[in-house]
């Protein structure tokens, strides 16, 4: 039951993340290059800065869980990590340096320039953004599709 509950967790919290990143990329960027600098930067540093901290809400949940499932089923010893799990693990802890990148570094950029009302620096903060959230998401599909498939 717990180890359910810790799974449930686990994947709502993936469904936040991975979810978001396929509503950003696919959806909400395309819609809004029709706008100008002036508006288009300024709204997805609304988005992104709400985004991002529910993301850093999952990625706690994400890790916090994903260890506690590997602790309750090693507990009682002789427990061989399943490669898929393994797989997870290390793409999933890839995932969350890129995402610390992207909001301790990338994040504070497009801060300064919209506080600056500095659209092209902005813009640019936005494309980087764009690459990391691609990877990510990319990795993401990787994972879903190794732990379900296999
Ligand atoms: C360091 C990070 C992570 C750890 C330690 C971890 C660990 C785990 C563990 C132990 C399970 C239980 C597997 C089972 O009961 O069969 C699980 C389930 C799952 N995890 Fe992760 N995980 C991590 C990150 C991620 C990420 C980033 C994703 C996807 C983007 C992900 C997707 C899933 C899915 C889809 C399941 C359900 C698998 C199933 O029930 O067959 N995990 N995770």
């Amino acid at each position: 039951m717990l180890y359910n509950a810790l799974k449930l967790l686990h994947l709502l919290s993936i469904i936040v993340w991975v979810g978001g990143m396929v509503f950003a990329h696919f959806f909400l960027r395309p819609a809004a290059q029709a706008l100008e600098p002036a508006q288009r930067v300024p709204l997805l540093h609304g988005v992104l800065q709400r985004f991002l901290a529910a993301v850093g809400a999952a990625v706690v949940i994400v890790l916090t869980t994903g260890l506690a499932m590997i602790g309750m089923v090693s507990m009682g010893g002789g427990f061989a990590m399943p490669w898929d799990w393994t797989f997870m693990s290390g793409v999933g802890i890839l995932m969350m340096a890129l995402y610390a990148y992207l909001y301790l570094s990338l994040l504070s950029r497009l801060d300064s320039a919209v506080a600056a009302g500095d659209w092209t620096a902005g813009g640019a903060a936005l494309a980087r953004i764009r690459a990391i959230v691609g990877i990510n998401l990319l990795l993401g599909t990787a994972i879903v599709v190794a732990v379900l498939l296999w």
